[in-house]
């Protein structure tokens, strides 16, 4: 009952006498370091584009419209324009936002939409096929964040896209194998067969002169190109003829949205990081307040303690996230309740270095969410010293795996991500909270967590990760490995991670990466692990400005991510 009765001055105390590791004390790996400015994401391709753009002389938000889009080509899985997604900036000034591009509901969209007459949830109704899809907002983001903060040309940004697009991408060996497990399910649901059709290799080259079509259409006529114009009803048309209901009205009134990012202090550091619809920044204050009093560095990174630590503030946050959260433009989310330390110090006084709290002993214990794994992250860090931290996605692997031939991208099934019925498991066995219900033109709750770190006033890091409910877990556990335990940005991405979302009451642990006795020592105290259903927590894609100013990437081994710059 280490926390239980201690009072808040011995709390303070608690947070004085942390001490940080020099950063360069415990360095082993350094990722690529670069003098001036950076792009990491998930394809080389898609960062060499954008740091391109930096080198040309274009700032962040050029450098994040051309990775973005870049993405859509080179790693279609997830990259889009068929998606949605969420930035949160950081300007050389210290001047922060965010915007939310997020897909919504169409118009015609209801509260059951996918249940059957007798309230059941249809299976596959909200993960396949055009009723899956929800309104895109990637393209209108993508012309927000230049239209007001752009300085190159768009045609500047668009051009080199639109020439991957034409050249092709070469097929990398983590790719042939997405490609090949994803196949029967893009079959299945396009008959009339996609770019993708074929058996792809290691090392062959995928064309997309479709795509590159649907860009230049966008990069002569501006975003409206494809919320107003040709290409809006192309998309609206095919959509309803595979049996969806967007309509162009939806399309036409789809608007990116500036937002407040959430904001907090961790020792010496400030998070920056995403407000809702997405649940990460909220998720993640609380997760790093609750953790804050305790002497992670001293524990020692992945030490019986340090992941009690972890664990614990994990599911507390995980009970509340699924209770409260949603689209703020629809429900009242209580953001300063969720991240008051005095409240979050409550939250954590049932918690014991002898035993595990049991799930069912933290409220809210009724409702949960959880989104799919396949999404993107991309970090830039500008010669201004501007930088930008985006996450994107189609949801799924492909999306909803509805593909437009004559437009050439797939689009996405983040419907999926409302509560289909709350209260009552989807089709995975999750359950949704009232808060995130489907009504018309309502952003769907997310997990994405793009964040920004400051340390003195400075820019310090600058990062984010697919990887569904597991996105808010990595990105916490990468600020902690650099910040407590000292580690260089990539050893940070690197390290092993686990992840509790407080139901199921389990930690997933990466496999065969923890020790035997670790996992007795957990197991001992009360923890069940998850060694199967977790392969992967988090591709993490980051950027570390180290003590001399330079930066220094952290592109996460266990994808084809890849830091790019000068
Ligand atoms: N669809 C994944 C997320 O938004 O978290």
């Amino acid at each position: 009952m280490m926390n239980r009765f201690l009072p808040l001055l011995l709390i303070a105390v608690f947070y004085s006498c942390k001490k940080s590791p020099e950063i360069s004390q415990i360095t082993k790996k350094q990722g690529l370091i670069t003098q001036k400015a950076m792009v990491v994401s998930a394809r080389e391709e898609a960062s060499k584009i954008g740091s391109d753009i930096l080198a040309k002389g274009g700032n962040a938000f050029d450098a994040m419209a051309a990775t973005e889009l870049a993405l859509a080509v080179a790693f279609p899985y997830a990259g889009n324009i068929g998606g949605g997604g969420f930035m949160v900036y950081r300007m050389h000034d210290g001047e922060i936002g965010a915007l939310d591009y997020r897909e919504k509901a169409p118009m015609a969209a209801t509260k059951d939409m996918y249940l059957d007459s007798l309230g059941q949830v249809i299976p596959g109704k909200s993960t396949t096929g055009a009723m899956a899809v929800g309104v895109p907002g990637t393209i209108a983001g993508v012309f927000e964040a230049h239209k007001k903060f752009g300085i190159l040309p768009i045609e500047a940004i668009i051009q080199p896209v639109i020439e991957l697009a034409e050249r092709g991408v070469i097929v990398t060996k983590k790719q042939a194998a997405s490609i090949a497990y994803f196949k029967p399910q893009i079959e299945a649901v396009n008959a009339n067969g996609t770019v993708l059709d074929g058996e792809w290799k290691e090392n062959d080259t995928i064309k997309y002169p479709a795509l590159a079509n649907t860009l230049k259409a966008i990069m002569k006529n501006g975003r409206d190109e494809f919320y107003k114009g040709k290409t809006a009803k192309i998309l609206a048309t095919f959509i309803q003829s595979q049996g969806g209901v967007i309509t162009v009205e939806d399309l036409a009134r789809y608007e990116a949205k500036w937002r407040e990012p959430v904001t907090f202090t961790y020792d010496d550091l400030k998070i920056i990081s995403m407000s809702p619809p997405s649940s990460g920044g909220i998720a993640l204050a609380q997760m790093m307040k609750m953790i804050e009093p305790y002497n992670l560095s001293e524990y020692g990174h992945n030490s019986l303690k340090a992941i009690q630590v972890i664990t614990e503030a994990e599911r507390r946050a995980y009970a509340d996230r699924s209770f409260y959260l949603g689209d703020p433009d629809f429900v009242t989310v209580p953001n300063e309740k969720l991240i008051n330390t005095d409240y979050l110090s409550k939250r954590m006084e049932s918690f014991s270095f002898e035993n595990a709290t049991k799930s069912a002993d933290v409220s809210h214990g009724k409702v949960q969410i959880i989104e799919s794994d396949e999404t993107t992250h991309y970090s830039i860090v500008d010669q201004y010293g501007n930088a930008i931290a985006a996450t994107t996605t189609l949801n799924s692997g492909f999306g909803s795996k509805l593909y437009s031939n004559e437009l050439g991208f797939f689009l996405n099934n983040e419907m999926d991500d409302f509560s289909s019925k709350p209260g009552v498991p989807n089709v995975y066995g999750l359950v949704g909270a009232e808060a995130n219900s489907i009504l018309p033109e309502k952003r769907m709750l997310s997990s994405m967590t793009p964040t920004i770190v400051e340390k003195n006033g400075k820019l310090l890091m600058s990062l984010g990760t697919p990887g569904g409910s597991t996105i808010i877990t990595s990105v916490l556990q990468t600020i902690l490995n650099v910040h407590e335990f000292g580690m260089s940005m990539q050893d940070a991405v690197d390290a092993p991670r686990f992840h509790h979302q407080w139901l199921p009451d389990e930690i997933r642990i990466e496999p065969q990466v923890f020790t035997g006795t670790l996992k007795s020592d957990l197991q001992a105290k009360g923890y069940h692990l998850n060694e199967e259903n977790a392969p992967v927590i988090g591709k993490v894609d980051a950027i570390l400005v180290l003590e001399d100013g330079s930066l220094e990437g952290g592109a996460d081994k266990r994808g084809d991510d890849t830091a790019v710059g000068f």
